[in-house]
């Protein structure tokens, strides 16, 4: 008998059901060392490997003062992958500095990754008696901090690339306390993105 016509062989024909894929992520505050490991481990593939900003890895001397927040994917209410990150600092009493922003390459423009991370990251640093909120941004990046209510101050290169120096307006950043419990952002994607 033909494989073909093998009822066995048909009853394991491959079905065209696409990969399940979460479609609720919690960003929040990270804690405990899975969460801090997978996104310096995020933050190395992008920044080094994918950008080529940095050699190695990215660390340098704002992490140990720093506050790394994380963007969680949820399978059936439960944490399964570190999709996305940034960090946040007080260099001086009421000025906060965002950095190291990023979103897995397979989950942007997914689900408002990066725009929650953003929101939290503002937002609790404006609990926490932020008056200015800065970050350097990598050029591309501007029309989106441009549509979260950053304003763009000065032109600049960093690590050999045009940067912009912008601000937040607080105003559309209300304090957030509660940030191990943060925000849930939700895609209404069912497939794996490209
Ligand atoms: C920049 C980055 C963090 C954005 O993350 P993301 O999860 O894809 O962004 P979001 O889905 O939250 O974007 C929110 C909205 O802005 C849009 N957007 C995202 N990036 C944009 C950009 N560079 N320019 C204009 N619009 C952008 C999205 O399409 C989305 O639009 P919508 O509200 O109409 O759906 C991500 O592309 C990334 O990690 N890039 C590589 C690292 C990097 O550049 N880091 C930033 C250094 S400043």
């Amino acid at each position: 008998m033909s494989a073909a016509a093998s009822p066995v062989a048909w009853a394991f024909e491959p079905l065209d059901v696409p990969a399940f894929v979460a479609c609720e992520f919690r960003v929040k505050w990270a804690a405990g060392d899975w969460e801090r490991g997978e996104a310096m481990a995020l933050r190395r593939a992008v920044f080094c490997e994918e950008q080529g900003v940095f050699e190695g890895d990215d660390l340098d001397a704002i992490d140990p003062q720093a506050q790394t927040l994380v963007a969680l994917s949820q399978m059936g209410g439960m944490p399964d992958q570190v999709v996305g990150t940034v960090r946040i600092h007080q260099a001086e009493p009421g000025l906060w500095w965002g950095s190291r922003l990023a979103v897995h390459a397979a989950f942007r423009h997914h689900g408002r990754i990066g725009a929650t991370l953003i929101q939290l990251a503002v937002a609790s640093a404006h609990a926490r008696g932020c008056r200015v909120f800065l970050a350097h941004v990598q050029q591309q990046n501007v029309p989106l901090f441009e549509r979260l209510h950053w304003q763009a101050l000065k032109e600049e290169t960093l690590h050999g690339r045009p940067h912009m120096l912008m601000q937040a307006d607080l105003s559309h950043y209300p304090p957030c306390l509660d940030v191990y419990t943060g925000y849930v952002s939700r895609s209404g994607a069912g497939r794996r993105p490209a």
